[in-house]
């Protein structure tokens, strides 16, 4: 019998690794009773579904539809705005928004803003004035993903706290987070005040155009394929929403993975021209995003098992990513990792468009956390991770440092 693999329990969440390890050697596709779908776990079943046409990411009006009446209002207007994301769109929509924005995120434009991520990050460490404990998630990997997506959309930077408010209260509807009963609610609130705002930031961007992701999309980038307002006010939401929190959780998780492992950390002290291959061992390991979801849109057969039309299917990029069969000590980190093919930023034509921006944003905040601290320790044992399965990060992470002289 197939053993009954409970992913709402709390260990799933705080520590994956022996439930996964179980997974991918028992019962690497298998259906999951306690989120009613295939669950997928090894790194080459998770590829496939994720580069093939016959499943889907149409999945907010089938949502919508399930819910009951009260609730179905609200629910609504949540599924309208997400369900304009090219997130959660098939071709051929799907492949006319990410063409226009596309251009934005290519590697001219992309070093034209190495300097002003420096600048924030390194604005930020001033802020912390003398302190030498912090919290690094709220004092420093929340507010530079936030800052540098408001600069990339064209919010002016006294706005941005509110940014990061709404992601935050966003991500409870998308996330699937457990414990949140009211989710609907903070949700529909944010979400209400967040459209408004990039209603607003539009129409100004409309009367005064500038050199930002706003104005290109009015304006319909290369492609010349001017998008509507509502398609924009939901490409901006889902760009904080994308690009937010997982960089903070790529900041922080792999600053927990340094602090877990003083060899790693001593290594990148040594040799901080390790830092970018160190952020992409972070990524592999900690997974920003752990989770995608499809479905099939017809019947189809992975690892012998029968997968029907309509069912969901859980990707675990998590599980793929300790696949033994194609990541040499895979258990480790190990931040000189060589070929790394880990797919934190998804596969096939979903592919996350920011990741370039995103493994600047990780290899600058460690650049200026580094050039400016040394002595990174831990305050504390129990670090608690969010209760989510689509994302994975912590809720805080309490550390101590010392200037450098
Ligand atoms: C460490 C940080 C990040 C991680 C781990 C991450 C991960 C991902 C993943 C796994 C997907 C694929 C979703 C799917 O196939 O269903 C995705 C899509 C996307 N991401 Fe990211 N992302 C990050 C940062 C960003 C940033 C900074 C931005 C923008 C500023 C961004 C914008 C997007 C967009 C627009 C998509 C949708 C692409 C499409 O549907 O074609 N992401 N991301």
């Amino acid at each position: 019998m197939e053993q009954d693999f409970d992913l709402n329990q709390p260990e799933a969440i705080q520590n994956p690794f022996p439930m996964y390890e179980a997974m991918r050697r028992d019962a690497p596709v298998h259906w999951n009773a306690s989120v009613k779908g295939w669950f997928l776990t090894r790194y080459f079943d998770v590829r496939m579904v994720l580069r093939d046409p016959r499943f889907s990411v149409e999945k907010m009006s089938p949502f919508a539809n399930r819910m009951d009446g009260t609730k179905q209002e609200k629910i609504a207007f949540l599924a309208e705005i997400l369900g304009g994301w090219m997130v959660f769109k098939d071709p051929p929509e799907h492949t006319k928004l990410r063409q226009v924005l596309q251009g934005a995120f290519m590697p001219k434009p992309l070093a034209a803003m190495r300097p002003n991520v420096e600048t924030i990050a390194h604005e930020i460490l001033d802020g912390l004035g003398d302190r030498t404990e912090i919290d690094l998630i709220q004092d420093f990997a929340v507010p530079l993903p936030a800052t540098v997506i408001g600069d990339l959309c064209g919010v002016s930077r006294n706005k941005t706290h509110k940014l990061r408010l709404w992601a935050d209260d966003i991500a409870k509807f998308v996330l699937q987070g457990r414990s949140t009963l009211d989710k609907y609610d903070v949700s529909y609130k944010a979400l209400t005040e967040c459209v408004a705002f990039y209603q607003e930031l539009v129409a100004d961007h409309r009367a005064n155009p500038r050199d930002d992701l706003t104005t290109l999309m009015i304006d319909g980038g290369d492609v010349r394929k001017p998008m509507t307002d509502d398609e924009i006010v939901s490409t901006l939401v889902l760009i904080l929403f994308a690009g937010h929190e997982t960089t903070t959780n790529l900041i922080a998780s792999g600053m927990f993975a340094l602090l877990q492992n003083p060899d790693q950390m001593a290594k990148l002290e040594a040799d901080r021209s390790l830092i970018p291959s160190a952020v992409e061992e972070f990524l592999r390991f900690e997974a920003p995003v752990a989770t995608l979801v499809r479905i099939a849109l017809e019947d189809v057969e992975i690892g012998g098992q029968h997968i029907k039309k309509g069912d969901r299917v859980f990707a675990s990029l998590f599980s793929a990513a300790h696949d033994p069969e194609v990541f040499e000590g895979a258990k480790n980190v190990d931040i000189a990792r060589r070929r790394n093919r880990h797919m934190a930023f998804g596969k096939g034509i979903h592919l996350c468009l920011g990741a370039p921006l995103a493994r600047l944003e990780g290899q600058v905040a460690f650049e200026a956390l580094f050039e400016r601290y040394t002595d990174f320790t831990l305050r504390g044992d129990t670090l608690e991770w969010r209760d989510e399965l689509i994302t994975r990060g912590l809720h805080d992470l309490p550390i101590s440092m010392h200037p450098r002289q």
